[in-house]
């Protein structure tokens, strides 16, 4: 069992030490901590967050995101070490769409390519013709024949927004990140009378009434770059908290108000994505664990759909 006694009081500096004895490199989404985030060589979106995790020489990846996300860095990685702070950091979304499920309606459509978010288990992705990230949702729908409708899972959210931003027809699994869904139309209108010159900018994985309020919509890293690159000085931003970080960082002089949930609580803050501590980021790289596993056969049928995002791959028509 691993041990918790002589945790050092200069977590930081105890991590640096880690990470270059282990040559290991620290991975994190935009949706961790601040102190996390602060400590990672590499900050991204999923799709940045893959990419790099493809092209790490580090012996050691410290995956500092969800669970999906530590898979697909293993499925890209079968002989480098894959940790994660805490294993118990899934998501809800991914959750949505059991394997078996998926098969039994994707066998429904035949003949239709189906379009996996990223935010979906390695056997949902092994039987997936395609992965996408919110980032280039729309552009690999897109590239894909247009003789038949798309199949698009997990996310229904973002599943509809890439449907009216391409005017393709998707068939849609109804699942849904029950951070994203949260945000309340009634209370943003509410903000963006309190500040009229606030721009409101949204992730896609938020509901329709909510991205219908919105200036902006993108990736956590689209967000990012828009609050640094507009005019503007105040957003209203309808995504998980986290990402105010580094939106400060990049912009201290701007303002940035978090879109309000429904209840008034603070569940714009991902369960899961926070169950990382900087403690569990010290551990994992003292202890070499906890380790991301995933079945080398499995991991072979997921790199498939992975890859064709990675290099923008186009589905060559099917019969
Ligand atoms: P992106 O990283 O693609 O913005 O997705 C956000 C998210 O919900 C990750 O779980
Ligand atoms: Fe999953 Fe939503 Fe959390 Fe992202 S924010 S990890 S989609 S539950």
């Amino acid at each position: 069992m691993t041990s918790r006694s002589e945790i050092p009081t200069d977590l930081f500096g105890a991590i640096a030490e880690l990470k270059k004895e282990r040559n290991a490199v620290i991975l994190a989404h935009y949706y961790q901590d601040p102190d996390i985030q602060d400590v990672a060589d590499f900050l991204g979106d999923s799709l940045a967050l893959s990419q790099q995790a493809k092209a790490t020489d580090a012996d050691v990846i410290l995956f500092c995101g969800v669970h999906f996300m530590a898979e697909t860095a293993k499925i890209l990685n079968p002989d480098r070490l894959v940790l994660m702070p805490d294993l118990e950091a899934g998501c809800s979304l991914a959750d949505s769409c059991p394997a078996e499920e998926f098969a039994r309606w994707k066998a429904a459509y035949p003949g239709s390519p189906a379009v996996s978010y990223i935010n979906c288990s390695a056997e949902v992705k092994a039987l997936s013709d395609v992965i996408c990230t919110s980032s280039n949702a729309v552009a690999i729908v897109e590239s894909l024949p247009g003789d038949r409708p798309v199949l698009f899972a997990p996310d229904r959210h973002l599943g509809r927004y890439v449907a009216n931003r391409t005017g393709r027809e998707l068939v849609l699994w109804p699942g849904s990140c029950q951070v994203h869904d949260l945000f309340s139309q009634k209370r943003l209108i509410q903000l963006k009378v309190q500040y009229p010159g606030a721009l409101v900018i949204a992730h896609p994985e938020c509901e329709e009434s909510v991205l219908e309020q919105a200036d902006f919509i993108g990736s956590t890293k689209a967000l990012l770059d828009f609050t640094a690159t507009s005019a503007a000085q105040t957003f209203i931003v309808a995504t998980e908290a986290g990402i105010l970080h580094q939106m400060a960082k990049r912009s201290p002089d701007k303002t940035f108000l978090a879109a309000p949930p429904e209840s008034g609580c603070s569940c714009n803050e991902c369960p899961y994505m926070r169950v990382h501590t900087l403690e569990k980021v010290y551990l994992a790289l003292r202890d070499l664990a906890p380790v991301v596993e995933v079945d080398p056969d499995l991991a072979r049928r997921a790199l498939v759909p992975i890859d064709r995002m990675l290099t923008q791959g186009v589905l060559s028509a099917r019969s």
